[in-house]
């Protein structure tokens, strides 16, 4: 048996938001639902599937006939011995270091990526083995969970995906009144990296810029009964959350110094402060501004489970 030959491209594009590589190596797609076909040389539809996150795997028979596959259009593809049915399927493989030894590596993963037709990130569960038996891969995976909207960004958390979006009120930059609703939509922040995700759209809108009022938005967390006016409640564990796949101690909420304080009838809000920094801070839930007095609340970041 000749061995076979692997060819490993490490996907370092811009457009690319998930890291992979393609296993390269010759089969027949047996059983699948769908694809889409290119005119495409071979070199051109390995690099268009591994610039697209929806693809699973290609397969051509000569050039010009490029067929790619989504995750979900594919089942199982045969081992062939047809130099010209050249087929490859994209793994994630963490360790981009390390060069998969032979072509029946598989795994099981889950990718959250963006889906070019809609621009919606999407979240997929998927797992890729190879049967001996039957010398065929397999591929598995779930119904993919959309992003209800493009402006909503996809937290993989240790409860369940989240969407985050952040919501403006459509005259935000006129009123300046926007009071804690008991909305169960408000999101909290799981990790630093979502806490990161609401320094990224504050900037986006000039927040940081000192010739700008200063703002604010609520996010989950309510100051629990048992705690207004009980000083012997402290920090994160004095608020309750609505958000369902919030962590029992998220990290996300990087506060401000000196925050929470005080014992009164406090929710939590991500602002900017009159340094341009910017960190929670507990507010009055029945006010519109920053307890300071300086930051306008004009909005809310809303979480979502997926659909
Ligand atoms: C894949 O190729 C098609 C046809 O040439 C093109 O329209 C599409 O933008 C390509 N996709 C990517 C992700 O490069
Ligand atoms: C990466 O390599 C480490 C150490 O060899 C191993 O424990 C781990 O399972 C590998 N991860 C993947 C995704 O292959
Ligand atoms: C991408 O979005 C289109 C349009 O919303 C949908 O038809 C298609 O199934 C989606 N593909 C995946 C893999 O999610
Ligand atoms: C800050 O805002 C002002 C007024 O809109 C603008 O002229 C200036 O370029 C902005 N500065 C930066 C660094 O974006």
């Amino acid at each position: 048996m000749s061995p076979h030959t692997l060819l490993l491209l490490v996907a370092f594009h811009v457009n690319i938001s998930v890291n992979s590589v393609m296993i390269v190596t010759r089969g027949t797609p047996d059983v699948f639902v769908n694809s889409i076909s290119l005119e495409l040389i071979w070199e051109e539809c390995l690099a268009n599937c591994t610039q697209n996150d929806m693809c699973v795997a290609v397969h051509t028979i000569g050039d010009g006939n490029c067929q790619i596959f989504e995750f979900g259009d594919l089942q199982t593809v045969k081992r062939s011995n047809d130099i010209e049915s050249k087929f490859a399927y994209k793994m994630k493989n963490g360790n981009l270091s390390t060069c998969p030894a032979d072509d029946t590596v598989g795994e099981t993963n889950s990718i959250i990526g963006i889906n070019g037709t809609s621009g919606r990130e999407v979240y997929i569960e998927y797992t890729i083995s190879f049967d001996q038996t039957s010398q065929s891969w397999n591929f598995q995976s779930t119904s993919p969970r959309l992003c209800p909207h493009a402006r909503y960004k996809m937290f993989k958390r240790a409860l369940g995906p989240m969407f985050l979006a952040w919501h403006k009120l459509l005259l935000w930059k006129l009123y300046c009144n926007f009071i804690y609703l008991y909305y169960d939509a408000y999101s909290g922040i799981d990790t630093p990296e979502e806490f990161e995700f609401l320094k990224e759209r504050a900037d986006s809108w000039n927040w940081f810029n000192s010739s700008y009022p200063l703002y604010a938005v609520w996010l989950s967390g309510v100051k629990k009964p048992e705690c207004v006016g009980n000083p012997s409640c402290q920090g994160l564990s004095a608020f309750s959350f609505a958000d369902p796949t919030l962590s029992a101690h998220p990290t996300g909420f990087l506060f401000n110094p000196g925050k929470p304080d005080g014992t009164g009838e406090d929710c939590l809000a991500f602002r900017v402060n009159s340094d341009r920094t910017c960190g929670i801070d507990n507010a009055q839930c029945d006010q519109g501004r920053t307890s300071d007095n300086s930051a306008c609340i004009t909005g809310q970041v809303c979480g979502l489970p997926p659909s």
